[in-house]
């Protein structure tokens, strides 16, 4: 059984396809042991609290300073052992001291084909006002292993998505979400559960 963290900042859709994708057996044999949330408003930790799974705010805005909270954090992953923490949706830097004791074992869904539209400053929205700012026609979503730099990890998988005249950034992001993200999260987490990907010491 792959025992899961999942990290969360907002709506919690992506959270929505896994649990959907382990209700239609795309995911099987995983448990998600604990949703963690920075953001003690996201609507993530109700549709946590929903399926009767452990749902915990480490906010920031409650610890001294951004050491205090990353080890907070690392105390929070540390206290469930998961074989793989998702980020679903996390809007925070994971601190270095979780990236290294949990090598190959942090996954991200990125709204966009990395290397383009992310890095410092693309999340959420922002990431689809640069695409339509820009002017491409095809964009998507990554899953990829997370390291120490921002949006910099290893790609495990890609779904292409495309901008359509008209298109406002609302528009595009569900297009994203609904296209690309929601399918390749909980296929990546199926795989991984399957053993067809290797996490942890490669
Ligand atoms: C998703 O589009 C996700 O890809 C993005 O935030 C949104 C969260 O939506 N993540 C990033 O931008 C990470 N850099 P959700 O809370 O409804 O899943």
């Amino acid at each position: 059984m792959l025992r899961m963290v999942v990290c969360v900042s907002g709506g919690g859709t992506n959270l929505g396809a896994i649990f959907e994708a382990m209700d239609k057996g795309i995911i099987r044999d995983a448990e998600i042991c604990e949703v963690i949330s920075n953001n003690k408003n996201a609507y993530a930790l109700t549709r946590a609290a929903e399926r009767n799974v452990s749902a915990k705010c480490v906010s920031p805005k409650d610890f001294e300073n951004r050491e205090a909270f990353n080890e907070a954090l690392l105390k929070e992953i540390d206290s469930v052992n998961p074989d793989l923490v998702v980020l679903a949706g996390f809007l925070v830097n994971v601190p270095e001291i979780i990236i290294r004791k949990y090598k190959n074992r942090i996954i991200n869904i990125h709204p966009s084909l990395i290397p383009s539209f992310c890095g410092k400053g693309y999340y959420g929205l922002k990431v689809h006002e640069g695409v339509l700012a820009r002017g491409v026609k095809v964009t998507g979503a990554t899953v990829h292993f997370v390291d120490e730099g921002i949006d910099t990890g290893k790609i495990l998988c890609q779904k292409a998505v495309y901008v359509e005249d008209g298109d406002t950034p609302e528009v595009l992001q569900r297009r994203v979400m609904e296209q690309a993200e929601w399918q390749i999260l909980p296929e990546i987490i199926g795989k991984i559960a399957r053993k067809e990907i290797k996490i942890g010491d490669q």
